[in-house]
């Protein structure tokens, strides 16, 4: 049972300076919680019912290093309301995983050393000059077309099931000349499963070249009623992957390691399915070469130059500096810039955590960011919109697989 008074006295005592873009929430968060509870109805006081036995428990961290705290099922829709900042470890905690590895000396492992500059133009330049900006437009359709891919509900796990069947149909196609191809669905604890997509390479022990986005939407100030389209946020980085997962296979490409497409369930609630597939690999000591995440890339705002903005934290900076160098090589009409995150914004910091090379190329800088993501305005009918520019991380997904895994 959680003692409300320690509760508040940790409010008071702990000095907690995190700033939440789309919060409306001034307050220190755990002072935030003290409110929810205090403004709880008479009967629902969590304090009376908190315990691990609740199936609606959830532990959550609000800043790095911090002690879990256990909130019930209510308070955990209100904090996702709220939009406050905070890490899922219900299920993965990677912070405690990572002091686990570290005490056995096991930290990270291997991938290959990330080259200096792109080498593939012959390879990769035909692949790049398959994908269609018309398939970005048909995937992204049928992935907005569901109320809402909230990871819990189950229009969610239908999206995921339907997802798995569209890349079976792809793996299917596959000529046999390529690396073999397998897709395959990760399941969770909740209903809707994360997807890994597979290209064998020719040395199938080899570090994995992953490439990932998050399936599951939100819509924030109605999580399990309200409609989220989460046409950038994030199908859009989903239907890069689809796009040039279908052309690689097309191609009948065939690594020299292998290459893995992963859409992820749960990023939304705290990056849960990242979470629980990058514990997965760290477990069974899997190598990884690298992991690039997309998340969110066709928001372009009227009347500035588009760029890509690479996250710079929780991210590695060589990697960066490497796939940097892949849009003046292979994009056209956009620039590489600098973008900064402040907290473990998305599904790139579950690889991070566990000391995974991982680089993060946004739509924009933030300035320019999407203002309509977590409601139901995020559709592919805004102005702002950009099939073309979406169309620039395809050819940045293919060049990056193709430069780290042949
Ligand atoms: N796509 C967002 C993250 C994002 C938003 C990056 C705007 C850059 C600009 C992601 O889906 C998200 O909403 N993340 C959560 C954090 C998560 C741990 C619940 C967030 O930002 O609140
Ligand atoms: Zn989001």
């Amino acid at each position: 049972m959680l003692a409300y008074a320690l509760l508040s006295l940790l409010a008071v005592s702990t000095p907690i300076a995190v700033e939440a873009c789309q919060s409306k929430v001034t307050k220190p968060p755990l002072l935030w919680l003290a409110d929810v509870r205090a403004n709880a109805a008479p009967g629902t006081d969590s304090t009376t019912t908190l315990s691990k036995s609740d199936p609606g428990m959830r532990l959550i961290r609000f800043e790095k290093g911090a002690v879990p705290i256990p909130i019930t099922a209510d308070e955990h829709i209100e904090l996702q309301k709220s939009g406050l900042r905070y890490t899922d470890v219900t299920e993965v905690d990677l912070e405690a995983i990572v002091t686990a590895k570290a005490a056995e000396g096991n930290y990270a492992s291997g991938g290959r050393a990330i080259p200096s500059a792109p080498s593939k133009q012959a390879q990769v330049k035909p692949v790049i000059a398959t994908l269609s900006q018309a398939n970005l437009k048909t995937d992204l359709s049928s992935l907005t077309a569901y109320k809402s891919r909230y990871y819990k509900s189950t229009t969610g796990a239908k999206s995921a099931q339907d997802l798995l069947a569209k890349l079976q149909t792809i793996a299917s196609s596959a000529s046999g000349s390529g690396g073999k191809v397998t897709v395959s669905a990760f399941s969770h604890t909740w209903g809707m499963s994360s997807i890994i997509a597979r290209i064998e390479g020719t040395n199938t022990a080899g570090a994995i070249t992953i490439a990932g986005a998050h399936l599951d939407s939100i819509n924030q100030s109605d999580p399990t009623g309200g409609t989220a389209p989460g046409a950038d946020d994030n199908g859009s980085g989903c239907v890069n992957l689809i796009e040039a997962f279908r052309k690689l296979v097309a191609a009948g490409f065939k690594p020299t390691n292998p290459v893995e497409f992963h859409w992820y369930s749960g990023e939304e609630a705290g990056l849960l399915g990242s979470a629980a597939v990058a514990r997965s690999y760290s477990t069974a000591k899997k190598s990884i070469n690298a992991y690039l995440n997309l998340d969110m890339t066709a928001w372009l705002q009227t009347g500035t130059t588009p760029q890509i903005g690479f996250v710079s934290d929780r991210t590695s900076s060589t990697l960066t500096a490497f796939v940097k160098k892949l849009v003046p090589e292979y994009l056209t009409g956009v620039i590489a810039s600098d973008d900064y995150c402040g907290y473990a914004c998305s599904d790139h910091a579950s690889w991070n955590t566990l000391g995974y090379p991982a680089v993060y190329p946004f739509e924009s800088i933030t300035k320019y960011e999407n203002p309509n993501i977590h409601t139901a305005a995020d559709t592919a009918t805004s102005s702002q919109f950009s099939y073309a520019h979406a169309h620039e991380f395809t050819k940045l997904v293919v060049a990056y697989v193709m430069e780290l895994a042949l």
